[in-house]
């Protein structure tokens, strides 16, 4: 059932402006939707790309209160990174708008208005969870306690981050508000209701039915939704951060996020064209929605049911989803900072954005989650970007320049093994745009690197290096088609690489091909001078990659170190037991290892009272040269023990940290021996 369609719209699902985007974010929405969208455009198809930031919603709140600052001021830092940030990555959206400009908030309102007067909304009044001291309704966010499931402290009311638990404001244990403290009471709101089940029928017909070629993964979840049963949802929110209800008798209420966010896309393309509406409106436009997994249930049940309410908007005619994209083999977390940063990464690769837009696709989670490494995207540059891609191009160019001065040679009669070669060029041709249109970008890029790996088989194959003593002629011919094969690489990979693909229409002296021209091998005429060769790709060193990872390692650390819990309190003991332990400051005079054990040291140690020998099962922790001179706290009047034939007379008081080092306890300022602790 494929339908020709006369223009094309493609979103891409708007990042939340509460922190920066990092390679999940990437590979899973920005990269295919930017392949997607650039080869529809190198066709000369109609197409605009669609996308903004995200810029309401309760985590943007939460966000400014713990550092002090307004929302807006949240929200204008972070659209600028991602801004600035797509822009260098070369993510070619025609705009990229955000939700607090002031066409959206009219648009928003006007649909939400449109909604409500045709009476496609149900009020309810619920009972809500209240703050009466800051006089403010809760979102579940801001709702903390005690979790019912593992008892954590600081659990929120709609998650504990420490077990992982769904929870509800109602099964927390000790509930407070973050706003004031007070323990929130509950209290009747009124809100307005999409009723999703009245679409239900409608859904399960368009979907069901009708888009059987979806993703398994985008079908498989909206069939779960339908076949449980859809409810009526809220769309408005108690915040003061938002869109108002545009209704009177809505004072302090706003429309929840995501209503207001999908309609972000209708709102950036009014901004970008006084002819939206043919975008919006028309049968003959292909609307494209890019997400990752966790905005299905959004962009396949919620918002078309909006947009079928309204009435005037066609629906998406795909909603192609990734899953997940983990980091070294964990779960990429912006609050745990387990991420590569799209920021970051430009300013410590400059020049390579298309290194990372490679990888990123090469390991998109398409059908599963997927895992990147820095030891992959190194492997990926140097064996594939460099050694296949780089070399290949650079090969073609330099023996031009070598041999005919820059100037490409007239192609001669072709033999078979030529035409075998063409022959494969065009074949890939129609893989490689049969994949990009069902969204398969994985193959799709294994496709139009197959051009550099044949380029580069064909010259091993033909050898011209030594040819060009025996039969110059034959050369010119290879040389021809090598280049030719050269422009056909900065047509198939300009979707992937559009930096690269610049700088070899550069090199080759060229201006931009158009789709259709890819498999023609006559792109450059016999007689054209091309440019100068350099290199498209560089090798990435070790040391470059293992920065990164320690970076990531130092992370894993801190992030370690913050989880672990206190162990519980001991029973109880009385002053008169605490008064039995006599605990003295100590020098430690000398230091060192027992024979034939691990873990022993032999400390002697000037207690005060008198110099004494220890025996301390730290020898792993500390070297006996940094121990000696140091002052340590030692329980001296401990049983003595036997090691190794040693009398071992007290311990030496330490802590065990949460990555399992030791650390001494010393007095803050030096202090005579024998200063009695208590
Ligand atoms: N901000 C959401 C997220 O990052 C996506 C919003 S997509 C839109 O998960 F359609 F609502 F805009
Ligand atoms: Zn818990």
């Amino acid at each position: 059932m494929s339908k020709d369609f006369k223009r094309y719209l493609i979103t891409s699902a708007l990042p939340y402006a509460n922190g920066p985007v990092h390679i999940g974010h990437l590979a899973g929405v920005y990269i295919p939707s930017d392949i997607y969208t650039r080869y529809l455009r190198l066709r000369g198809r109609d197409v605009i790309s669609v996308c903004g930031s995200d810029e309401h919603g309760v985590p943007i709140t939460i966000k400014a209160k713990k550092e002090g600052i307004t929302p807006q001021q949240v929200v204008d830092r972070y659209h600028a990174i991602i801004k600035e940030s797509f822009e260098k990555l070369g993510i070619s959206f025609d705009i990229y708008s955000r939700t607090s400009s002031p066409v959206h908030a009219e648009t928003a309102s006007a649909f939400f208005r449109k909604l409500y007067d045709e009476g496609k909304f149900v009020e309810q009044t619920t009972e809500q969870f209240y703050d009466e001291e800051a006089k403010s309704f809760l979102a579940d966010r801001y709702i903390v306690g005690t979790c019912p499931k593992c008892g954590a402290e600081g659990a929120y009311g709609d998650q504990c981050e420490v077990c992982g638990s769904t929870l509800s404001p109602d099964e927390l244990v000790n509930p407070r508000s973050t706003l004031s403290g007070a323990t929130p009471v509950k209290r009747e709101t009124k809100h307005w209701y999409l009723p999703l089940d009245q679409y239900e029928q409608m859904l399960r017909e368009w979907i069901l039915e009708g888009h059987k070629e979806w993703k398994s993964n985008v079908y498989g979840q909206c069939k779960s939704w339908l076949d449980g049963g859809l409810m009526p949802r809220a769309v408005s929110r108690d915040l003061d951060w938002g869109i108002p209800v545009p209704v009177e008798g809505a004072e302090g209420k706003v429309l929840y996020v995501w209503f207001d966010a999908p309609i972000g896309y209708i709102s950036a393309t009014k901004e970008l064209t006084p002819d939206w509406e043919k975008y919006w409106k028309s049968e003959d436009t292909k609307l494209v929605h890019f997400i990752g997994k966790d905005n299905i249930v959004f962009h396949c049940i919620v918002f078309p049911s909006m947009l079928k309410a309204h009435g005037e908007y066609i629906l998406p005619e795909n909603v192609p989803s990734n899953e997940f994209l983990n980091l070294e083999g964990n779960k990429i977390s912006t609050s745990k900072n387990w991420a590569v940063w799209l920021h970051e990464y430009l300013v410590d690769f400059p020049g390579k954005e298309d290194v990372l837009r490679y990888a990123l696709c090469a390991t998109a989670p398409e059908t599963k989650d997927n895992d990147f490494t820095w030891k992959d995207y190194q492997a990926r540059n140097n064996n594939e970007l460099v050694a296949v891609l780089g070399n290949f191009v650079n090969r073609a160019l330099v023996l031009t320049k070598k041999y005919y001065d820059g100037e490409v040679p007239a192609c001669g009669e072709l033999t078979d093994y030529d035409r075998d070669t063409i022959a494969e060029l065009s074949s890939i041709k129609a893989s490689l745009e049969s994949n990009i249109e069902n969204y398969r970008f994985r193959e799709a890029l294994k496709d139009a690197m197959n051009f550099a790996r044949i380029g580069n088989k064909y010259l091993a194959d033909s050898e011209p290096w030594k040819l060009i003593k025996t039969d110059a002629e034959r050369v010119k011919t290879i040389l021809n088609i090598a280049l030719q094969i050269t422009a056909n690489i900065a047509i198939a990979i300009e979707p992937f690489m559009p930096f690269s693909a610049a700088k070899i229409l550069n090199m080759l002296a060229c201006e931009k091909f158009g789709w259709e021209q890819l498999g023609a091998m006559n792109l450059l005429a016999a007689g054209h001078h091309i440019g100068e060769p350099s290199l498209l790709f560089e090798k990435i060193e070790d040391d470059v990659i293992q920065k990164q990872l320690d970076r990531l390692e130092e992370i894993a650390k801190q992030n370690k170190a913050a989880e672990v819990k206190a162990e519980p309190q001991k029973a109880e003991c009385s002053f008169d037991d605490f008064q039995k332990m006599d605990i003295r400051v100590s020098t430690i005079l000398e230091a060192e290892k027992l024979p034939k054990t691990k873990k022993l040291l032999k400390l002697t140690i000037d207690t005060g009272i008198d110099k004494r020998t220890i025996v301390s099962g730290i020898a792993e922790h500390f070297s006996p040269e940094e121990l000696v001179g140091k002052q340590v706290l030692v329980l001296v009047n401990l049983a003595p023990r036997d090691f190794k034939g040693i009398t071992s007379q007290g311990m030496i008081l330490m802590a065990e940290d949460a990555t399992g080092a030791l650390r001494l306890l010393q007095p803050n300022e030096k202090t005579n021996a024998g200063a009695m602790v208590g």
